[in-house]
């Protein structure tokens, strides 16, 4: 187990980090160097102001009205499934160090353990909805005639991750903690790569390495991948009112 820790928690994460940062500065840089178009892109109703332009675009990125429009049941489980990751996102920054006043405000190190397993439960179990529907989605129905195989490699590779990180939070999420997690992302991240005894003592640590594993895959693949969009969707939604 422990090399396949190595391989998927060490070495596979700093290529990933590597691929990932490189791969978005390429988009940048193609984003950057794409001449404007000498044509205004935007449609009705436009705002008159750049303040107005900037508000329409804050809204159209977060709260899409025209999807909600165009696919009502698409769009609540994208909304779940957003909502969840944000979430989820939030509470993978305490694998980087304890949020500050807030065990204190729970009831100490216990009460915020509990907090997170209740708020990590919710986040993951819904992120895992909103993933199956979007498979189900393209699996069945029309949507089908309309997938490409690049859709359904990310859905599998996001179902992955989220499988794992749902079982590492299920399974094992009552005995180990983000305590035991912290000192392994922390020694990755100064160069001095070591995993915990409580990782490396039970099963646990081969729940990790699976997560982990499709995470790498996951951000290698982000910068080439249509997922780019959670970026791009600014600029563009910026140039749809210009
Ligand atoms: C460097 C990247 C990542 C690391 C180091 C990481 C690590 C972890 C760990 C240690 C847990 C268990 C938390 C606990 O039980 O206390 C977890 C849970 C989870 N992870 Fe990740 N993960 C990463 C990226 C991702 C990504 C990209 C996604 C989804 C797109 C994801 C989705 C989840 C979910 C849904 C859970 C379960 C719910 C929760 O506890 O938040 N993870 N992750």
């Amino acid at each position: 187990m422990e090399t396949y820790l190595w391989i998927t928690s060490v070495w596979g994460v700093y290529l990933a980090l590597a691929v990932f940062v490189i791969g978005m500065g390429w988009r940048a840089y193609q984003w950057a160097t794409t001449p404007k178009s000498p044509v205004r892109l935007g449609m009705f109703p436009k705002p008159a102001t750049k303040g107005g332009r900037f508000v329409k675009m804050l809204k159209d990125t977060f709260i899409a009205p025209q999807s909600a429009h165009i696919e009502p049941k698409m769009y609540f489980f994208a909304m779940l499934f957003h909502v969840a990751a944000l979430a989820a996102f939030v509470g993978h920054l305490r694998i980087l160090g304890e949020y500050p006043i807030l065990p204190a405000l729970l009831g100490g190190e216990e009460g915020m353990n509990e907090f997170a397993a209740i708020a990590g439960s919710i986040a993951g179990a819904a992120m895992l909805i909103g993933v199956i529907y979007w498979i189900a989605r393209r699996t069945f129905g029309p949507y089908k005639n309309l997938s490409v195989p690049e859709d359904y490699l990310l859905l599998a590779l996001l179902f992955g991750v989220i499988i794992m990180g749902d079982h590492l939070r299920f399974v094992y999420g009552g005995t180990i903690h983000a305590d035991t997690y912290q000192e392994w992302f922390k020694s990755l991240l100064a160069f001095k790569p070591m995993f915990p005894e409580k990782i490396l003592a039970g099963n646990v640590g081969w729940s990790l390495g699976t997560h982990m594993l499709f995470t790498d895959l996951f951000l290698m693949y982000f910068p080439f991948s249509k997922l780019v969009h959670a970026i791009g969707s600014f600029s563009t939604n910026l140039v749809r009112s210009e």
